[in-house]
């Protein structure tokens, strides 16, 4: 390296930018009071002497013929929704990071997958720095039975770590979590963002090497006192989020970065005294707990993925009391909200900035798609004009700036979904009706612009 006599730098806890000198805000990724001290020299045989890990052991490069047709080898968690997270099922030989708040409930999922990856006859290893073999035993009585393929160890030095795993020959080793593993070859403390850089190097190395699947956990707090997993973004093969409100019991996986398949696919659980359990029927689920006859609530269907899911959502709207219009979006985007409020008011001339708002994705599952534009819509003229809306209603579709309502894809998909679960009347954009086969028990009512909306209402 050329900075070799460069014995420390600043690097930034948010997303390891370096610095040869301190500065109040990171260049990079604009956080304030981020950047930390710390050593780069590296000595020892436990550290890795470049940034990058070595894939593979063949040096010489080759044309893709000659590469042998192994294939990508699939084993699955146990766990559908996981599962689908990750493109169906694990990939061997991946390195895979599972981030989220502390006590969301990423060690709890973890374990229950080393539960049943284990029944299914593969060897996991546990690994933890946070609890003691007493803790997890505790918490693992509570979630389900462990064979003996399921080995548990407490450790938190990357060189032992390293020596175990030839001897144990796992299929799949759990590294909870990233920032409590220390690798001698590195002099920052634990959880800094060099430690959890230089030792993920190690494992992604060791992963490609010998064909062991990594699930790493890695903390994210909003201080960003510990380094932030998103130092690790661009090193690991898929980053998951495991997130919600940890008061509420719904947990929502989230793929954010995914080799192996799509990004798109949320897994659903629910925390409960028994660990998490899937949630099979994430719509029925959401929608549980509607009120009826209400106004400013309506239902409408967004895409997670391959999978719809119909949400509700509520508006509440009325005269504002300060010169400033308050607006509120829980569950959605607040400025997705505000631009169809201007329209509403340019294009039916309606005077929304007159009215405070407050609109609600309820069931606590973050969803920005468009197609949720009609229902927003629908949902605070609703509101606007106190007058409830049937509840058998689906509405969605994208609003455009002049008011129209566009097509959205996989309007049929949508339209099962809002079936299968009861509903009869379905509002949609009209250029997705024309391409769909009207299925029986629904009547579905094409929508061109919003002044056909609020004629409706
Ligand atoms: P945990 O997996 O320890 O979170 P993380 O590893 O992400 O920090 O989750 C801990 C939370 O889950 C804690 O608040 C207790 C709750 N919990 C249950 O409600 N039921 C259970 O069966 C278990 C094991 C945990
Ligand atoms: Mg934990």
């Amino acid at each position: 390296m050329a900075s070799s006599k460069k014995k420390t730098a600043f690097f930034c806890q948010e997303c390891g930018y370096e610095s040869a000198k301190w500065t109040g805000q990171c260049p990079v990724c604009r956080a304030w009071n981020t950047m930390v001290e710390e050593p780069v020299k590296m000595t020892g045989t436990g550290g890795m002497a470049g940034r990058t890990a070595r894939i593979g052991q063949d040096r010489m490069p080759v044309s893709l013929s000659a590469v042998k047709e192994g294939g990508e080898v699939r084993f699955p968690t146990g766990f559908g929704e996981l599962d689908r997270v990750l493109g169906g099922g694990i990939v061997k030989g991946s390195l895979i990071l599972v981030g989220g708040d502390p006590g969301i409930g990423k060690s709890t999922l973890l374990l229950q997958a080393t539960a049943n990856i284990a029944a299914a006859g593969h060897r996991v290893l546990y690994i933890s720095g946070e609890e003691s073999l007493h803790q997890i035993k505790l918490r693992a009585d509570r979630v389900g039975s462990f064979g003996d393929n399921a080995r548990f160890l407490c450790e938190t030095e990357l060189d032992t770590i390293t020596q175990i795993l030839p001897r144990e020959k796992p299929d799949l080793v759990i590294i909870d979590s990233i920032q409590t593993m220390y690798n001698s070859g590195v002099q920052s403390a634990p959880g800094s963002v060099s430690q959890v850089r230089e030792t993920t190097a190690v494992l992604l190395r060791l992963a490609k090497e010998t064909g062991i699947t990594f699930f790493i956990v890695g903390h994210v707090t909003k201080e960003g006192t510990v380094a932030g997993p998103r130092v690790l973004e661009h090193m690991v093969d898929t980053v998951l989020y495991f997130e919600g409100d940890r008061y509420a019991s719904y947990r929502v996986l989230r793929g954010v970065k995914n080799r192996f398949g799509s990004t798109n696919e949320i897994g659903i659980f629910e925390m409960g005294s028994a660990g998490l359990q899937e949630v099979l029927n994430p719509s029925e689920y959401m929608l549980s707990g509607r009120p009826v006859g209400a106004s400013g609530s309506i239902v409408t269907c967004s895409m997670e993925g391959t999978r719809p899911l119909l949400t509700e959502v509520q508006a509440l709207v009325f005269q504002t009391n300060y010169g400033y219009p308050k607006r509120q979006a829980t569950g959605t985007d607040y400025n997705r909200v505000n631009l169809l409020m201007a329209v509403l008011e340019k294009r039916l001339g309606i005077p929304m900035s007159d009215y405070d708002a407050y609109i609600n994705l309820a069931g606590g599952v973050r969803q920005t798609e468009p197609a949720l534009d009609l229902g927003i819509v629908m949902a605070i003229l609703s509101s606007f004009r106190n007058t409830p809306l049937p509840d058998d209603m689906v509405a969605f579709g994208e609003v455009g700036l002049s008011g129209e309502v566009r097509s959205v894809t996989m309007a049929e998909a949508r339209v099962q979904e809002a079936r299968k679960l009861g509903f009869t009347t379905c509002l949609l954009p009209a250029g997705s009706l024309a391409r769909l086969k009207a299925p029986e028990s629904m009547r579905l009512i094409g929508i061109s612009g919003l002044q056909q909306v609020l004629d409706y209402i």
